[in-house]
């Protein structure tokens, strides 16, 4: 899907731009989402909604790329709903889910145009997925459309990229491959796995090529390499994401008049708030439905 269109004009984004790469290439990638997975999140999110009074029954995983996430939830007894834009995703979701018989309703759609058969008590939006909102009207479009699927008092979960996760990166000239700085600590964004049984590796912003400070957009490849029989074959694509700042986030929020901002973490554990936390490769903010 073209995300082009009704982007104002200080904005500079690849052309051609588009997420199409997490459908062409959903199977590697999906090796770097088992990767990256972790049970954490979703214990986050059930304590979370514990410890804010919302009596948690169902939850909407926007974004939910191969449905990691999604699945764990429905494991846990949560009716949920994995939504994602790439079908071929969603697909492997739902094979997933069936081998482990956890039961997720797999919808391909956009997170700023669905509505769902009933709202949620709670909403969720993880793995920077966020970032692909290139403008903060996006942001507010999107706000308004997870407010109408979410009770009143339910909650919106989201994960942003933390700056300093990209200026390091960007400032810093370290960029040896497959690996960026976060601080002091190095962290590895590529995984790698088999598919049909050919090695891969997914590279996730091993290398930030432009970041703007005039639109907070920072390009990156997304890089796949197939080590083929005949030698290693490479797909790159450049990929687009905003930046947010918290401040922004917490503005926008109230902006929307849908949501009230209640909490701020570096990362998926109660006690890990973002408040002296310059370090953190991600911010988490908990948003509540007026
Ligand atoms: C970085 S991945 C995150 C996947 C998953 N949430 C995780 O944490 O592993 C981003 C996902 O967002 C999906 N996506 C991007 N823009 C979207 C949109 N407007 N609506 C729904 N899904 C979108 C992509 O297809 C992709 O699967």
């Amino acid at each position: 899907m073209m995300l082009h269109a009704e982007l104002p004009d200080y904005i500079c984004l690849p052309d051609p731009f588009s997420t199409d790469f997490y459908e062409r290439f959903a199977r590697e990638i999906d090796v770097y989402f088992a990767y990256a997975f972790s049970m954490s999140t979703s214990h986050f999110l059930v304590e979370l909604a514990a410890e804010r009074g919302v009596e948690l029954r169902s939850i909407v995983d926007m974004g939910c790329g191969s449905g990691w996430t999604a699945i764990d939830l429905a494991r846990r007894g949560y009716r949920v709903t994995g939504l994602d834009l790439s079908q071929n995703m969603l697909d492997l979701g739902r094979s997933r889910a069936e081998v482990v018989s956890a039961t997720v309703a797999w919808i391909r759609g956009d997170f700023c145009d669905f509505d769902l058969d009933q709202p949620v008590d709670l909403a969720v939006c993880l793995g920077e997925s966020v970032g692909y909102l290139h403008t903060p009207a996006r942001f507010v479009t999107h706000l308004q459309t997870v407010a109408r699927n979410l009770k009143s008092g339910g909650l919106y979960v989201a994960q942003f990229s933390f700056p300093i996760f990209h200026w390091a990166t960007v400032d810093c000239d370290i960029r040896p491959p497959f690996v960026v700085f976060s601080g002091f600590e190095p962290i590895a964004r590529t995984a790698r796995g088999t598919v049909d049984g050919v090695e891969v590796e997914f590279d996730a912003y091993g290398d930030i090529v432009h970041y703007d400070p005039a639109s907070q957009i920072c390009q990156s490849h997304l890089r796949v390499v197939r080590h083929e029989p005949s030698g290693p074959v490479v797909h790159e694509q450049l990929e687009a994401h905003r930046i947010y700042h918290p401040a922004e986030v917490d503005a926008l929020a109230r902006l929307s008049d849908c949501f009230e901002p209640v909490g701020w973490y570096a990362d998926f554990f109660l006690d890990a708030p973002l408040a002296g936390r310059p370090d953190s490769p991600c911010f988490i903010s908990v948003l509540r439905r007026r």
